[in-house]
């Protein structure tokens, strides 16, 4: 099924009653349009003049969000704003397979050198995004794809950025987990389809002979609470620890859709936290945007408020639990993509353009404004011990 698809039937749909039990909607303020009496939270009062970055390092922590070269190319405001507000970047595709190995053994990095030089003026760390994707491959590639071609790519793509100043971390393999039981056929990892445990193991060992300097990541989506697939993602890096390979960290997406089971459970989630720092295996939230579908509110400002209230409660469990790294996937609604016509979601969304203003998931909105979201990420900053 295309990634897409996968989004649409990951947007589809619970009852309202999955959204109390989550504890977004407190039951005795909810109408009937979905919205909610609930007395804003003080997030005025979060001095956004502070950049980010600032309020971050504050507390020791890191904010940054994925860019795109041709953006930051065309768009001076938008180039000032990640500049002012981001200590780390991720780049949203040019360190994809597909962008980097586009013809097998051609390496081309003149996208992804552009953010990396951009990272080098304003003093921003670059996230290494991605070795290995399903979706981010280029059509000449299988999936999985064999050792020899892994090791090619790896020892092109890392090798490039061995020396970089400024790239100090790797997502050694993104979304190797099924989205459920029947897109797998291993019951105990959950691995995609033709996808061994054994070759993502290689895929790490293969990493650190060429660049053991760098952290490196598992990165996955779906695993913010307790899951089928959480539960597989932690028994895999179970397995890559017990299997002696460097594995510093666990990035946890967190593109949340809220109203719909894609959403976190508190408990879930802490347990998750929990058993990566039991790990020694630290979690950071790599891909974070949050998104509401049904029941929309009636008014934008009434979304907004929502959003902001749902980055504040998860963020301030992030940090309970000693996250120190908060990457948005995009800093402003202008950009978003999942306002991209590939990845609209459905039912709600993708059939009534009209509602498409409801897509406001990130803390700046498309005039670069800071929205209450901007602000809840301030305030959790702040808060944060
Ligand atoms: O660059 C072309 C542009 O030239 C063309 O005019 C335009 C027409 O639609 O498309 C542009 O390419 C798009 C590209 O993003 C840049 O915006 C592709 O169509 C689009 O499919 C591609 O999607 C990206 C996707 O990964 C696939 O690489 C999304 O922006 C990006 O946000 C998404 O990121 C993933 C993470 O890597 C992994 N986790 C989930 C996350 C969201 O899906």
């Amino acid at each position: 099924m295309p990634y897409r698809r996968k989004f649409l039937k990951r947007a589809g749909y619970t009852t309202l009653s999955a959204l109390l039990t989550m504890g977004f909607l407190q039951k005795d303020k909810q109408k009937e349009d979905g919205s909610t009496n609930a007395a804003p939270a003080n997030y005025l009062s979060a001095n956004v003049n502070s950049p980010l970055r600032q309020l971050a390092a504050a507390k020791g922590k890191r904010y940054g969000a994925a860019v795109s070269t041709d953006i930051l190319l065309k768009e001076k405001d938008y180039a000032d704003l990640i500049a002012r507000e981001c200590s780390i970047v991720t780049p949203n595709g040019e360190l994809k397979w597909n962008a980097t190995e586009p013809q097998p053994g051609k390496f081309t990095f003149e996208s992804a050198d552009a953010i990396a030089g951009f990272c080098q003026k304003h003093n921003i760390e670059l996230h290494g995004h991605t070795l290995f994707w399903h979706m981010g491959k280029p059509d000449w590639l299988p999936y999985p794809p064999t050792l020899k071609m892994l090791e090619r790519h790896v020892t092109g793509v890392m090798g490039h950025y061995r020396n970089s100043p400024v790239l100090k971390s790797w997502d050694i393999a993104n979304e190797i987990i099924a989205d459920s039981e029947k897109e797998t056929d291993n019951p105990t990892y959950g691995l995609r389809k033709g996808v061994k445990r054994e070759l993502i193991r290689d895929l790490f060992l293969l990493a650190a002979s060429v660049d053991s300097s760098k952290k490196f990541y598992l990165n996955d989506f779906g695993i913010e609470g307790a899951t089928w697939k959480s539960e597989r993602f932690l028994k895999m890096v179970e397995y890559l620890k017990n299997s002696g390979v460097k594995i510093d960290g666990a990035g946890i997406q967190s593109h949340l859709w809220f109203s719909t089971a894609y959403g976190f459970d508190e408990k879930g989630f802490n347990s998750v936290l929990k058993r990566l720092n039991d790990l020694e295996v630290k979690p950071l939230i790599t891909e974070l945007d949050i998104i509401i579908d049904t029941p929309l509110p009636d008014s934008i400002k009434k979304l907004d408020q929502m959003v902001a209230d749902s980055y504040k409660r998860y963020l301030d469990l992030c940090f309970a639990a000693g996250v120190d790294t908060v990457i948005t996937w995009g800093i402003t609604d202008r950009h978003t993509w999942i306002r991209h016509p590939d990845w609209i979601p459905g039912k709600t969304f993708r059939n009534n353009p009209s509602l498409w203003k409801f897509l406001r998931p990130l803390p700046f909105d498309e005039n670069l404004q800071p929205k209450l979201a901007c602000n809840a990420i301030a305030k959790a900053f702040q808060q944060a011990t």
